[in-house]
């Protein structure tokens, strides 16, 4: 913890132009600094940077803050990291208030750090000032066509054959070699430490900061003996499955470009910073992680995937990427000439020619996906229906409807199968997932209220669960409210002119005539209700509102097919048509068809009530009936007019 009065004096030493300036070229502007904003991708400057306000603010992209604000936005900071980056900036003593435990772990994390860097300008030393780093590792990075600068940023270096040079020079700063050992950087036999990493050229592993988490060795020798490449073991300081390589250094290309390429190899994001393309990261030869995808997503939504051109390479690139859709990101992936990586392909064409191939050659995860399984499984009817499943789950992992919607349409094509089916299967999924989802949320009530959960209760709660309720509602207007609430939850939101919504439409031309179905007429009157204020219900509004019958009654929307082919036929349309915004017809008609049934509801009931007047030889009240008729009747010609075509049942 970081006491209150030391906070208060960094933030009154801290001057906001030198805090920004140190990353940013400011110029001057009357009595405030503009610049190019570094948070989103401008080229007339709106950045603008108050030293009496001491304050930044980009009037683009509405970026805005303190000093603190800006390191941690900038570089990625937690506040105490922040407060800690600009005391030392500003050369005030941190006394942090620490209980014991938390004051160990830090020291304890900190002399690996210290260890690490030392290590790293141990190897560095090696590379640029003994014989054996110059003749066999520097002349190998330049051969590979590395200058010096590159070698320099990547702080790259090189760990001498001998058993000794290391251990010593370790010893003589007077480091514990067990911390060295659980860094990975000795091995130890028989009481006797040895330098793990030996005549090969290194490549330090930096964490977000800036600090060397961890090593990757390369062997400089041709046999097969030893592995190509050794990591470091994970350490407090070294979590592989969180780490990606080269993100220190990427990250302000990543959000500026924002897109973040993913390439397999160490060389590979080497050789393209090399060239000028700085928003690459690399995975290190392993499938991506959760973890890895989230720490892209903090600078940007989309991702490339640059792979080797051979199996493996598309193997490689098919794998993982689930993870990414789930986590609602857009994937494209570039598969390279046969025989080419990253590296080499970067080396060989320049930095213009590689981009132009990769904006030409980059293809939607999904129908690179597609593509690939369709011509592996030929024309053979069992695997090809295989591959509609695979791809069914995969389109079931995209969290945004409407792209995916976008997905299923151009999937139906590349598959030659209907959009229907693929809807109706991707539905199933996502229908599972909400039923999972609430059944955890059932058990986490149950057990927050402190109800012991027993196994019957449990099972009830799965039986119900699981239990696909889709009452079949029978009669003609029964079916059309459903749709048309379906409709409002669904598509609500989208434009239906160009400026009003859908669902402005629905409730402004059903006002009289509110659904039959209590639940549904409460979601309707909630709808109006918000948007008298001039606002739009999202579909997890209903999903997530307090009543359970409306979750219920928005689960079974939302998720199950129509059961007529009709009303199929308009939602499919919608589907189509949402793409290009045109809802207008589908929503008009299906308005239209509602308005119809309820009329011909109130005819029907009027009839009776006809009958029953010329029962009792009421024949004043059967006069204003019957004149009601006759408008109900005028109505129902109106509206079939409109619906011209459509066949009434
Ligand atoms: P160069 O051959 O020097 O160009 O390296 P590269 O990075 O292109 O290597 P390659 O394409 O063979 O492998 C891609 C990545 O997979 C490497 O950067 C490593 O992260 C990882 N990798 C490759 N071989 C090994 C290995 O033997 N052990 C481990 N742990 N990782 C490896
Ligand atoms: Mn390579």
């Amino acid at each position: 913890m970081i006491p209150q009065n030391t906070i208060a004096s960094i933030t009154e030493a801290a001057r906001i132009e030198e805090v920004v300036g140190d990353f940013v070229t400011l110029k001057k502007r009357g009595v405030n600094f503009i610049a190019c904003c570094p948070f989103h991708n401008e080229k007339t400057p709106s950045f603008t940077v108050s030293p009496t306000k001491n304050i930044y603010k980009c009037f683009g992209c509405g970026e805005a803050g303190s000093s603190i604000n800006f390191v941690m936005e900038h570089e990625n900071m937690t506040y105490p990291d922040a407060l800690r980056y600009l005391a030392k900036k500003y050369n005030i003593h941190i006394e942090e208030i620490d209980d014991d435990k938390g004051r160990e772990e830090r020291q304890a994390r900190d002399s690996l750090f210290i260890i690490n860097h030392f290590a790293q300008e141990h190897f560095q030393h090696n590379l640029q000032h003994t014989d054996e780093g110059k003749s066999v590792a520097l002349s190998y990075f330049r051969s590979r066509g590395f200058t010096d600068t590159t070698i320099e940023k990547f702080q790259l270096g090189y760990s001498i054959e001998d058993w000794d040079t290391f251990t010593n020079a370790a010893k003589e700063k007077g480091y514990r070699l067990e911390l060295l050992k659980k860094l990975g950087l000795v091995g130890e036999k028989n009481g006797r430490y040895y330098p793990f990493f030996r005549g090969r050229v290194m490549f330090p592993i930096h964490g977000l900061s800036g600090k060397v988490v961890a090593f990757a060795g390369r062997t400089l020798k041709k046999d097969k003996k030893s592995p190509k490449y050794v990591n470091s073991p994970e350490t407090e300081i070294y979590n592989k499955s969180k780490v990606l390589y080269g993100m220190f250094l990427a990250r302000q290309a990543v959000r500026k470009q924002d897109d973040c390429i993913l390439v397999e190899g160490y060389t590979d994001v080497i050789s393209l910073h090399q060239a000028g393309i700085e928003n690459v990261v690399a995975s290190s030869g392993t499938s991506l992680t959760p973890d890895q995808v989230r720490l892209i997503k903090r600078y940007t939504p989309n991702i490339t995937i640059l792979y080797d051109g051979d199996a493996a390479g598309i193997k490689a690139a098919l794998r993982g990427v689930d993870i990414i859709l789930t986590e609602g990101m857009n994937v494209k992936v570039v598969i390279l000439p046969e025989g080419e990586d990253p590296d080499s392909f970067v080396q060989a064409k320049g930095k213009t020619e590689f981009l132009n191939y990769v904006k030409e050659i980059q293809k939607d995860f999904i129908f690179f996906k597609a593509d690939l399984l369709l011509k592996e499984a030929g024309d053979d009817p069992i695997k090809k229906s295989a591959v509609i499943q695979d791809l069914i789950k995969t389109l079931a992992k995209i969290p945004d409807p409407i792209k995916r919607a976008l997905y299923v349409r151009e999937c139906a094509n590349l598959l030659d199968i209907s959009e229907r089916l693929i809807i109706t299967q991707t539905n199933k999924i996502k229908y599972n997932q909400i039923q999972k989802k609430q059944n955890q949320q059932s058990l986490k009530e149950a057990q927050e209220a402190h109800l012991p959960a027993s196994t019957q209760d449990l099972a009830e709660i799965e039986r119900i669960a699981n239990k696909k309720v889709v009452k079949q509602e029978t009669t003609g207007l029964a079916l059309c409210e459903r749709d048309l609430v379906r409709l409002l939850l669904e598509f609500g939101e989208e434009f239906y002119d160009i400026d009003y919504y859908v669902a402005v439409y629905i409730i402004q031309q059903t006002l009289d005539l509110p659904p039959t179905n209590p639940t549904y007429n409460k979601m309707v009157q909630l709808y109006r209700e918000h948007l008298e204020e001039g606002k739009t219900l999202s579909k997890d509004f209903f999903l997530e509102y307090q009543d359970p019958k409306i979750n219920k009654a928005a689960i079974d929307l939302l998720s199950s097919p129509y059961e007529l082919s009709e009303n199929w036929k308009i939602r499919h349309e919608i589907f189509v048509t949402e793409i290009v915004k045109n809802f207008k017809p589908e929503v008009e008609n299906l308005v239209n068809r509602y308005k119809l049934r309820w009329v011909l509801k109130m005819k029907d009931e009027n009839q009776e009530k006809i009958k029953e007047a010329q029962k009792a030889n009421d024949i004043d009240t059967s006069l204003a009936l019957l004149k009601n008729q006759m408008q109900y009747e005028e109505w129902i010609k109106q509206l079939t007019t409109k619906l011209k075509g459509v066949i009434i049942r």
